[in-house]
């Protein structure tokens, strides 16, 4: 994270509310969990630091992040004033963040938060602390009404989106999982290789019903098996050149290798890993994204064990997240090199 840290500042890290043990644990040690349900935790100290220094992408469990102080007002008839004159502190930024926890108390100063952006932007511009130049975006974090978190994050190593909440429009999707791996897709890819995904490619969706992810890439122009025993939705079949076969998706290998594998199947992320494990070392895909539902216990234990297992296959770049659309899972993106 480019922004430098003075000595008082915290980082802030939103999460999934009931996460925040997997995101202490990812922060590593001098870090306690606060109760869970609250969707952020704060890392002091070295552990700052050292976090600090951290892609964002190599974090899995932070959707946000951001280095900080707290601020707390005194009047609450006036925000705007005091949180003007402690960002003016932070010098030049290319945008603002209003922010709050995904968690109920957090959801309820949504409101808030919008009735602020177009203030605190004027007031900002007016002081000259808006600048397209700024590789720096200011978060404001509110707690509740009158306190929270303000700070700095460094646009080129952190969320896309405020909180990492995308908005995506998918009008027609078969199934809520489609918005799943269309954040996967924007997150990991990269506008090139996005660009590049279309026709001329082939997938295989294993546990692909109804068809949400099926639908995603047909639309995209790539040529999809889709893997389950359960039916697709008509919205699926019409999406583009989709053929549904009806097999187990533990036992299923392609005629010939394909560009894509995606698996959304609902199982023990050991048996998972193990499956993506196959098709990677086979060399029976080029790149997959999947999802690792997480067990009840030792979630980021099981996290680390698995991917550790992935990637030691050659040649393999791998990220994981817990995407926003995520609930109980994670997802996961890895590429063999060519060659690899
Ligand atoms: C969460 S749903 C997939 C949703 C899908 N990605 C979408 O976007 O609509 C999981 C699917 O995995 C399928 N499934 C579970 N075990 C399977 C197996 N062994 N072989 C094939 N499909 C399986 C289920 O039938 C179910 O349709």
């Amino acid at each position: 994270m480019g922004a430098d840290r003075a000595p008082d500042e915290s980082l802030l890290l939103l999460c999934r509310p009931g996460f925040e043990a997997e995101c202490v644990a990812e922060a590593g040690s001098g870090t306690a969990a606060p109760a869970s349900g609250t969707g952020w935790i704060c890392v002091e100290g070295d552990a700052a630091a050292r976090l600090a220094q951290r892609p964002f992408r190599s974090l899995v469990f932070a959707r946000d992040r951001f280095l900080g102080q707290r601020f707390s007002i005194a009047d609450p008839s006036d925000r705007v004033g005091p949180l003007l004159a402690r960002a003016a502190a932070f010098g030049p930024v290319s945008g603002l963040w209003l922010q709050h926890a995904d968690s109920t108390e957090g959801r309820s100063l949504a409101r808030l938060c919008q009735r602020l952006q177009g203030r605190m932007e004027g007031g900002l511009r007016a002081a000259g602390l808006l600048s397209v130049a700024s590789s720096r975006r200011l978060h404001m974090m509110f707690l509740d009404g009158a306190s929270g978190f303000i700070g700095v994050s460094d646009a080129s190593d952190g969320a896309l989106w405020s909180m990492g909440v995308p908005r995506l429009r998918l009008a027609g999707a078969p199934s809520r999982s489609a918005a799943k791996l269309e954040e996967a897709l924007i997150w990991f890819l990269g506008e090139d290789m996005r660009a590049a995904l279309g026709s001329g490619m082939s997938a295989v969706d294993l546990g692909a019903a109804p068809g949400g992810w099926t639908w995603v890439l047909a639309r995209r122009g790539l040529r999809v098996t889709a893997v389950d025993h359960g039916k697709l939705a008509q919205a699926a079949e019409d999406a583009g050149a989709v053929r549904h076969l009806s097999a187990d998706a533990f036992t299923f290998r392609p005629a010939r290798p394909v560009d894509w594998m995606v698996c959304d199947v609902v199982d023990k992320p050991a048996r998972t890993a193990e499956l993506v494990h196959r098709w990677l070392s086979q060399g029976w895909c080029r790149r997959t994204i999947f999802n690792l539902k997480l067990p009840m216990k030792q979630r980021y234990l099981e996290v680390e064990r698995l991917l550790a297992r992935l990637r030691k296959v050659p040649g393999l770049r791998l990220e994981a997240r817990q995407l926003y659309h995520d609930r109980e899972e994670i997802t996961v993106f890895a590429e063999r090199e060519r060659g690899g």
